[in-house]
């Protein structure tokens, strides 16, 4: 069983492919980690991302790999534990422009789909249902509103001591969106066989027993 979740930024996804993964025992896979990845690598080495050859040098030098440490999956990054440092904001505003490089997304679509290999799997990112698992049994699009996706961003950044406003998450949020749905290579788009659930309204848990539903429905 392949579930892939696809949507906007900071719409939930993660959260609710995560409880949907361990709820079911499936693999989960944040695809958006592996990007963020990439972007913090390139930007501690000020990357030029206009220089192909050197970009092709730097992912050479990349190992992703996950590690579940008290049930959260952490992201390392040639052995490091990197899973808070993806998350800042430095990395959140550079990520949609290395997300559009060519090379990085041929470089990340065949270690999700190595990654993913046989297993049961619920990823989760922008072009799972198009373009990394086409085929999955189930495809789900998960919206929010901007002002929504943006207070629970905020609590995020809360906790992790970053301090930024609403305004300025919406901003960076609106930002995101449209460079996702306007790059040339697997733009954010809904697949044709996905579903739609806005979760504007809905709790963590809600979301899930939705697509629990959605699964039984194909099993
Ligand atoms: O999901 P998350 O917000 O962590 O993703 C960070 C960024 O990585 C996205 O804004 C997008 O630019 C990129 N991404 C992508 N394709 C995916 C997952 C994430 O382009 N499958």
């Amino acid at each position: 069983m392949q579930v892939a979740i696809d949507g906007p930024a900071s719409a939930g996804k993660s959260t609710v492919a995560k409880k949907l993964a361990q709820d079911l025992n499936y693999m989960y896979l944040d695809t958006g980690a592996m990007y963020r990845g990439v972007t913090l690598e390139f930007l501690k080495d000020d990357v030029d991302l206009t220089n192909d050859e050197l970009i092709s040098q730097k992912l050479k030098n990349i190992n992703l790999t996950f590690e579940t440490i008290e049930s959260e999956q952490h992201l390392l990054i040639n052995g490091e534990d990197k899973s808070q440092e993806i998350r800042s904001i430095a990395v959140t505003n550079s990520v949609s422009d290395v997300a559009s490089i060519k090379q990085v997304r041929s470089f990340l679509v065949a270690e999700q789909r190595r990654i993913a290999g046989k297993h049961d799997v619920v990823m989760d990112g922008r072009d799972i249902g198009t373009t990394v698992l086409p085929n999955a049994e189930v495809k789900v699009f998960l919206l929010a509103s901007v002002h929504e996706r943006a207070q629970r961003r905020l609590l995020d950044y809360q906790q992790s001591g970053e301090t930024i406003s609403l305004n300025q998450i919406e901003e960076d949020i609106k930002n995101r969106d449209y460079k996702d749905q306007h790059r040339a290579i697997s733009p954010l788009v809904k697949a044709k066989d996905a579903i739609e659930l806005d979760t504007t309204s809905l709790a963590i848990d809600e979301v899930v027993e939705e697509l629990k539903k959605i699964i039984e429905k194909v099993k």
